[in-house]
């Protein structure tokens, strides 16, 4: 509880990297999600080189700062039947997926934030990927700036009901 309870988006970074070992273990949480049917239609690309980070970056206007590592996350529809509503399931799977990336993070003393604005064609290409591979979300990770501060949530009361809405 402490964790989820604590996290919150870190968009400022030092430029410290991240270890080999914390970055093994972001990807182990990430891929360690669940997914409908256990299909694990995902493929997940960490881009680290600084170069090559930069270019990447330089298509996504919502990755602030400069992280020492960024995730893209994608669907893989090579493993899918040409079906939107598979196709729309597999999204969510990518972002609890990602979702497990942001709480290891945090839980390393890392930072991180999601990012689902860039542009998809030009990373596609920056990475080589092929083209059954989309890229859903992209989640920057580094060594936090400065101490983060969990974002307000609207009241529990506001929003949870239970058994019945009314
Ligand atoms: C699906 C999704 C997409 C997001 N895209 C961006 C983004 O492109 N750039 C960004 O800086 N933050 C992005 N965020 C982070 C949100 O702004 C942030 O999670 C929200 O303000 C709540 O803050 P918290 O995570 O600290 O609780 C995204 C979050 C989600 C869940």
């Amino acid at each position: 509880m402490r964790i989820i309870q604590t996290r919150s988006v870190v968009r400022e970074y030092t430029d410290q990297p991240i270890t080999d070992a914390d970055v093994q273990a972001l990807l182990t949480a990430t891929a360690a999600a669940p997914t409908a049917s256990n299909r694990q239609a995902w493929a997940f690309i960490a881009v680290r080189e600084p170069q090559l980070l930069l270019s990447v970056r330089a298509f996504a206007p919502g990755v602030i700062g400069t992280p020492a590592l960024l995730l893209i996350a994608c669907l893989d529809h090579s493993r899918y039947a040409d079906n939107e509503a598979r196709r729309r399931e597999g999204q969510l799977c990518v972002a609890m997926a990602v979702q497990n990336f942001l709480l290891a993070a945090h839980t390393l003393g890392l930072g991180a934030c999601p990012a689902s604005s860039f542009l998809p064609d030009p990373i596609r290409l920056l990475l080589d990927m092929p083209d059954h591979l989309q890229p859903v979300l992209l989640a920057a990770a580094g060594h936090p700036a400065h101490t983060p501060h969990p974002s307000p949530r609207r009241d529990l009361d506001e929003v949870i009901r239970h058994d019945r809405y009314t």
